[in-house]
């Protein structure tokens, strides 16, 4: 049976199987904010109400007084003792735990108080008076770059260029632009956004009766923490157990360490309780990681019948205050390089330099593998200008320059090795499903009538799974992942992952690929994770990892259980091992079907009668993936806009995805679902907003939007099956296309309404406010 037939059936009744812990919660979940533990003290933060001050004098005294407060600490305080810096994650910078001599951003950590309870904790961080000085603010990269206020003297390098990264090859992609019959070139702006997963990032820190942390904490990456929290507090790893309960939600937001976890630790040590540090909303949105954020200067060249001849993009990135963003070393701009999207461009150049400003640190993975959702915007959007340009259809441009089937595996020119891929024959289907052809029809005829009517194409490609041990890295640590599977003598089991899961269903897709690969029953593998006294060392849950490297030790290390039962069926079927074969889920003696055994007889027998094979039946993969996985698909949208108010309809929209071997099609469903929504709110309703004095203007979720049951639309979703080659099983990861690929079909839906009135781009998000000032202007102009 293959693994997604079966998988239809157990995704309807699978249960999620969770760990409660009955050592340490008490409250009435199983999340960090319903931990309760005797003598727990709440943590607040005071924050700073400048985005660029310098620090006079903080006043602790009458802090101290509030009833309840039991201390505060500062920026000195952790200097002091040698914690006043955390690396970020690349190691390529160091972010201020609580600010030491200024502020660099609105909302910057300032100074810690512990008290009794949270409420209390509030009103010791409002008693704190902090006196401060304002300097000149740099609210964007390109104020940034003329270096006329050095935000960051701290560093040895008295600018505020960050880096500066490129791949490609910059003179021969200049040359085949100049020589191109046709040239487009738009500067195409990826606003910043932010993950706002529902529960906000917080921690519990204690040390236990033996002096050992117990940190429960958001993340999405436990092992990396316990890592990184022995570097930056000297605990010794053994001493440090990290868990990492159900998380309300990372999308990335999860990965990075935070100041509030620092001084929640800090606290626990110095007043020998526990520590528990809940941010709220406001502080979610305005410290902690943002996204995207990259302004892009993209140009295309192709011939006068629509074939590229050339790729060059140019960025300014807008890090923030410190570089906090969550890549991998070696790739300071992520997957960037992947900006040729799903074409076979000749030759390209594409480079990205970042700059601080007064702003949030941030610049994560937001549901998305490091940059790609950036990469594959400006690609798609790119495309449509140029279709536009060359008077030819969207589609036919994209189907005219779409790699190869028989390209694959196919290297691209900025160095990626696409796994494997049919473009065409998704395109088609999405075509077909859509009906693009009366969809046209209707079009033309609304056009006529002078309505607006869109129809929006991302055909878009990933690259996820980070990564080969030969390139990625974080902290220097290896970007594998691992599992570690037991069988019990009854045949259940239990299956360790250095992965997180955030609300994917690891708990049913990892119990699945081992059930489906020892002929269990997946309602009796238990998953865990998070808990990093158990689960094997891994690299964590973000960028669409999960599947590609964790999913495949896992199906490695089954079959190494599977190799220890074949030895151990040979005992029982009283023949030697090379007689024994695997088929049709049991161990049969070659060529007589009717002598076989189950796996359960056999996991029975590895604890009863392992004959001369060593008891127990159990295996560990810590798995280097060989090559990144690429999914792709085509999305297309279809959006009425109304010409005297500016609103858009989203009236259909269709995924069609190929994530390779589909392990569980309900809930790849419910991840496109959830990334198309996602995606929806960024085009057409979020932005975290600066103004020019670098304050920030969505602090809340009523300037920063989340999209309700109300503004979402229907999706429609379908799929093509393309085996990645080099994955155990053919999975490709899927989480995070939905919202990678869809913004770039949402805009072109509704840049394609307005091309009769002569607009060519909008920036996203595409407010009614804009769309209405565009066709104002655009009217205007023609008249
Ligand atoms: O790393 P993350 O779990 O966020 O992303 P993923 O690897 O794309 O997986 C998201 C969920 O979809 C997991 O439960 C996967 O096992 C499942 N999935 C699947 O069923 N089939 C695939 N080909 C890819 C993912």
């Amino acid at each position: 049976m293959s693994i997604e037939a079966k998988s239809e059936r157990h995704a309807l009744g699978h249960r999620m199987k969770r760990k409660e812990d009955p050592r340490f919660l008490q409250g009435k979940g199983n999340y960090v904010d319903d931990i309760s533990l005797p003598g727990m003290l709440y943590a607040a933060i005071v924050r700073s109400p400048y985005p660029h001050a310098s620090i006079k004098n903080i006043d602790i005294s009458e802090a101290l007084k509030v009833p309840g407060v039991k201390a505060v600490i500062t920026g000195a305080d952790l200097e002091a003792a040698g914690l006043g810096w955390l690396p970020t994650f690349h190691g390529l910078d160091k972010q201020m735990v609580l600010a030491v001599g200024k502020v660099l951003f609105q909302y910057q950590e300032v100074a810690a108080v512990f008290a009794e309870t949270r409420a209390a904790a509030y009103d010791g961080a409002e008693a704190v008076q902090v006196e401060y000085e304002p300097l000149p603010v740099v609210a964007d990269p390109f104020t940034a770059k003329k270096d006329e206020v050095i935000l960051r003297p701290d560093r040895e390098k008295k600018t505020n260029h960050i880096y500066h990264w490129e791949v490609g090859d910059r003179d021969a992609t200049a040359r085949a632009l100049e020589s191109s019959p046709k040239r487009v070139s738009q500067r195409i702006w990826f606003q910043r956004c932010h993950p706002a997963p529902l529960e906000p990032c917080g921690c519990v820190a204690h040390f236990d009766t033996m002096g050992r942390l117990q940190f429960y904490v958001t993340s999405q990456a436990p092992h990396v923490y316990r890592t990184a929290l022995a570097i930056v507090t000297g605990i010794p790893e053994d001493k440090i157990h990290v868990i990492s309960p159900d998380i309300g939600g990372g999308f990335g937001n999860k990965v990075p360490v935070y100041p509030g976890y620092v001084c929640a630790i800090v606290g626990a040590l110095k007043l020998g309780r526990p520590v528990k540090w809940i941010e709220t909303r406001t502080e979610n949105l305005t410290s902690t990681g943002f996204a995207r954020d990259y302004h892009m200067d993209v140009e295309l060249g192709a011939s006068a019948d629509g074939r590229l001849t050339a790729l060059r993009v140019s960025t300014a990135a807008d890090h923030g205050a410190f570089d906090a963003a969550a890549d991998p070393t070696k790739y300071p701009a992520g997957m960037f390089g992947v900006v040729t999207g799903s074409y076979d461009v000749p030759v390209a150049h594409a480079e990205v330099d970042a700059y601080f400003t007064n702003k949030a640190p941030g610049g994560i993975a937001y549901r998305c593998s490091f940059r790609v959702t950036e990469a594959s915007y400006a690609i798609e959007r790119a495309m449509d200008i140029l279709a536009d340009e060359l008077g030819i259809d969207a589609v036919e441009l994209r189907r005219k320059n779409f790699i190869k089937k028989e390209q694959f595996p196919y290297k691209s020119v900025l160095g990626f090795t696409y796994d494997s891929g049919d473009y065409h024959k998704t395109l088609d289907l999405a075509l077909e499903k859509i009906g693009y052809k009366a969809l046209l029809e209707e079009q033309a005829e609304k056009r006529a009538r002078g309505e607006l009517m869109g129809i929006g194409f991302s055909t878009f490609t990933e690259v996820v799974g980070a990564g080969p041990s030969k390139h990625f890295d974080i902290l220097g640590i290896k970007m594998f992942d691992s599992a570690e599977i037991r069988i019990h003598p009854t045949g259940a089991g239990i299956v360790r992952a250095g992965t997180k899961s955030q609300g994917q269903g690891h708990e049913t897709t990892w119990a699945q690929i081992v059930a489906e690969e020892l002929g269990l029953d997946p309602q009796n593998i238990m998953v865990e994770e998070g808990d990093t006294d158990t689960a094997p060392y891994g690299l964590g849950t973000y960028a669409s990892r999960s599947t590609p490297v964790a999913g495949a030790a896992i199906a490695i290390a089954a079959r190494r259980v599977r190799e220890k039962a074949k030895k151990i069926a040979a005992h029982l079927l009283e023949v030697g091992d090379g007689d024994v074969e695997w088929k049709d889920y049991k161990f049969q003696v070659k060529g007589v079907p009717a002598k076989s055994v189950t796996m359960k007889e056999v996991a029975f027998a590895a604890y009863t009668n392992p004959g001369p094979n060593e008891p127990g039946l159990e295996a560990t993969n810590y798995y280097d993936p060989p090559n990144m996985t690429f999914p792709y698909g085509t999305y297309i949208a279809v959006v009425d806009v109304d010409r005297e108010t500016g609103e858009v309809k989203v009236r259909r929209f269709l995924a069609v995805d190929d994530c390779g071997t589909v392990i569980n099609p309900l809930i790849v469903e419910g991840q496109i679902h959830g990334g198309l929504a996602e995606g929806f709110a960024i085009a057409f309703m979020q932005e975290i907003q600066y103004d020019s004095e670098g304050n920030n203007l969505n602090t809340n979720f009523t300037d920063y939007l989340l999209p309700t049951s109300l503004e979402t639309p229907h999706w429609e979703t379908a799929n093509t099956v393309t085996p990645s080659p080099h994955h155990p099983i053919g999975a490709k990861g899927v989480g995070e296309s939905p919202n990678v690929g869809s913004p770039a079909a949402f805009v072109n839906a509704v840049i394609d309404a307005l091309s009769p009135l002569g607009v060519r781009h909008i920036e996203m998000p595409v407010t009614r406010d804009k769309v209405w000032r565009t066709i104002r202007d655009a009217e205007a102009a023609r008249k």
